[in-house]
């Protein structure tokens, strides 16, 4: 039988075409069409979550710091979006802090599940939790009263939640799903631990995600997973070779920092 077609999840947004976790690559990839989106999320020293991927901010903005010790005020007067246009280079200039607010200032889970909400066309969110072990639950604590202000808290259909949760770390995802039973959760790994291999994953993750990297060498992964309930989330596939590896396995939600590229390797775009 015919493999349904992967939703596509653009992976920080269209990230391979404008600067990661800005609005502006969100807005491209929804343009593009993709299913959902991915977002990595921080929280700032005044307690917001910002979407970020990095524990530092030097990487993808004109300045230097630590996510948690920065307010969103001040991240809102920093460039996320030139070094991208720039690469390589102008990220080790130090921001002009008192200067006008530039166009990509830090998104934050907020403004993006407004983004979402907005769009016309239902639009799905991964959202995943960076080092939420080092602050002991605040990121997912944080990440469910946001989503209660939201009103996506306790989806009545959690097969068509707006939002779904992902983290590598085993504590996160088992501490989400005890604070919002009803929102998907997504396990990440870049390796199999025990009998993850044959799909038998713990009770709380609903979705499977491996890297790429291990679909590779064992696509048949997904169909152990799928005979026992759980379907796969795959990051991050941007080769065509890859994307066709996993249409043919059967992945249902492909991340790709290319989502245009992506759906057009696709069976049936
Ligand atoms: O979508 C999962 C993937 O994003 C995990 O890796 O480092 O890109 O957050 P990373
Ligand atoms: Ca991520």
């Amino acid at each position: 039988m015919r493999q349904p077609i992967p939703d596509v999840v653009a992976h920080r947004g269209a990230s391979a075409h404008r600067a990661e976790h800005t609005r502006g690559a969100y807005e491209l990839a929804l343009e593009q069409g993709s299913d959902a989106l991915e977002c990595d999320v921080r929280v700032s020293r005044d307690g917001h979550l910002v979407c970020v991927h990095d524990r530092r901010i030097d990487r993808t903005s004109n300045a230097r710091g630590v996510v948690s010790e920065l307010t969103v005020d001040g991240m809102a007067g920093v460039d996320f979006g030139s070094w991208h246009r720039e690469l390589p280079g102008s990220a080790d200039e130090l921001v002009d802090w008192t200067g006008p607010a530039p166009e990509h200032g830090v998104l934050t889970l907020d403004e993006l599940l407004g983004m979402v909400g907005d769009h016309p066309r239902p639009v799905r969110l991964f959202v995943e939790t960076k080092h939420p072990v080092r602050y002991g639950g605040l990121v997912e604590r944080e990440l469910v009263a946001l989503l209660a202000r939201h009103g996506l808290d306790a989806p009545a259909d959690p097969e068509r939640s707006t939002v779904l949760m992902m983290s590598f770390s085993q504590a996160a995802v088992r501490r989400f799903r005890a604070a919002a039973p009803l929102v998907p959760t997504v396990l990440l790994f870049d390796r199999f631990r025990g009998s993850w291999r044959n799909g038998v994953l713990p009770p709380w993750a609903d979705i499977a995600g491996p890297g790429i990297r291990l679909l590779r060498e064992d696509p048949g992964f997904v169909a152990r997973a799928a005979a026992l309930g759980r379907d796969t989330y795959c990051w991050t596939v941007d080769d065509p070779a890859d994307v066709e590896l996993c249409e043919r396995a059967g992945v249902r939600y492909l991340a790709t920092n290319s989502p245009a590229s992506t759906r057009s390797h696709l069976a049936d775009p």
